[in-house]
């Protein structure tokens, strides 16, 4: 297998999910392609640490322009609060190095129009972090949408949801303040998620009305004191979309107050003749609906159907570090031009579209009104 070199800058939840993906790579049987964790950057020593236990990674720095000096790296993947996303996505393209972001892709709209500028100019090989359409679930969703008969579809309902912040105990971070997180707050932490199928399908959202609701005002900031909260917590979207011929509803929501949710990403669509759910709450389950004389709700056990095969056996369920693998696998491979007819990862464009979506629903909500995008 050819070796990327990946260089992470910031190592913490979803750096160290990255580090380890790559780890059990030999999972994989039918890519060319193998990232080898040869640097990271964070800013914290115990984080840094952690990345001490990968042979591979033998640079570790506070500094992360250290890290975009080394000729051993090929893609940076940049995992860091959203208001620092811009300074180093460009700093990554001015190294020459490719880049594979997290979402929201910039603080804001702006920031994202900015990136996007910026990774044009530099014919850099630039995706952005989403890793539930490689599910077997959503893949056949997707598929369902495409090749199945579904008539004339009513409706579409795109969620994902948890309820980490139900517990007022709960310490704040990054997350829960405008200025770090961006003032689209839940939208940005959870939207990408909720948007990006839809807007693979082509169902971009053409206006929307925007329902906002903040969590805790305030949160233990962790050492022993109080500390104030001023990001959206949940964020329910009604939209109308053009499929077809019709302008159809699409709803998206976004929580992190949902009681009961752990990380609960669902995707439905309805239509006239036939339908497709698919929930993480049951993992396993797909739900087909059909129209007749009579009218079915079928549901089917998935299995193992990843786009990238594996050694893991056909009958077994994937879980969240299976669809970050897979999501790698993607990126790898479509930068070496070998995705073929596989789902890719998020596009800059799709990354930008989301943007546009969540400032039209602070727009929306500010004024109570119906907003165009
Ligand atoms: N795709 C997903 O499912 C998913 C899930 C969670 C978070 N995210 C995204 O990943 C990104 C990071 O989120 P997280 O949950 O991993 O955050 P985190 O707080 O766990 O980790 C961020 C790390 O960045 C480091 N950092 C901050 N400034 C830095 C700098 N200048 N140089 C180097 N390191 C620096 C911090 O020390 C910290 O370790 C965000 O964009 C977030 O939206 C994506």
């Amino acid at each position: 297998m050819k070796k990327i070199g990946i260089g992470i800058i910031g190592g913490g939840l979803m750096g160290r999910e990255m580090a380890s993906a790559f780890a059990r790579w030999c999972a994989l049987l039918d890519v060319e392609v193998q990232p080898e964790l040869v640097a990271v950057a964070d800013l914290v020593e115990d984080v840094r640490n952690w990345f001490r236990r990968i042979p591979s990674c033998v640079q570790i720095t506070g500094d992360y322009h250290q890290l975009l000096a080394n000729p051993a790296v090929d893609v940076v993947y940049v995992a860091v609060p959203h208001n620092l996303h811009e300074k180093i996505y460009c700093d990554v393209l001015a190294a020459g190095k490719d880049l594979f972001a997290e979402k929201p892709f910039g603080i804001d709209l702006a920031s994202a129009r900015r990136i996007a500028a910026a990774a044009q100019a530099s014919g850099r090989f630039v995706r952005c972090s989403s890793e539930f359409p490689f599910l077997p679930g959503a893949q056949r969703v997707m598929q369902q949408v495409k090749h199945g008969k579904l008539g004339r579809v009513l409706e579409v309902v795109a969620a994902f949801h948890h309820s980490s912040d139900l517990d007022a105990t709960k310490p704040a971070n990054w997350k829960r303040k405008a200025a770090t997180c961006g003032e689209i707050g839940v939208l940005g932490d959870l939207g990408m998620h909720a948007c990006h199928i839809p807007l693979r399908l082509g169902w971009r959202p053409s206006r929307l009305f925007a329902q906002l609701q903040k969590g805790y005002p305030q949160r233990p900031d962790g050492k022993g004191g109080m500390t104030e909260c001023d990001t959206w917590d949940n964020a329910l979207l009604s939209c109308w979309t053009q499929i077809g011929e019709h302008e159809v509803p699409l709803r998206l929501e976004m929580k992190r107050m949902a009681p009961g949710e752990t990380n609960t990403w669902h995707l439905e669509v309805l239509g006239t003749e036939g339908g497709v759910r698919y929930s993480t709450k049951e993992p396993k389950t797909l739900w087909l609906f059909e129209n007749g004389k009579e009218q079915f709700w079928k549901k089917t056990d998935l299995g193992f159907g990843m786009p990238f095969k594996t050694v893991t056996g056909g009958i077994f369920e994937p879980g969240f570090p299976d669809m970050i693998q897979q999501m790698w696998a993607a990126y790898l491979m479509e930068r070496e031009g070998l995705l073929a007819e596989r789902c890719g990862c998020a596009t800059v464009e799709e990354a930008v579209a989301t943007q546009e979506i969540f400032a039209a629903a602070l727009a929306s909500h500010k004024q109570g009104v119906v907003t165009a995008l």
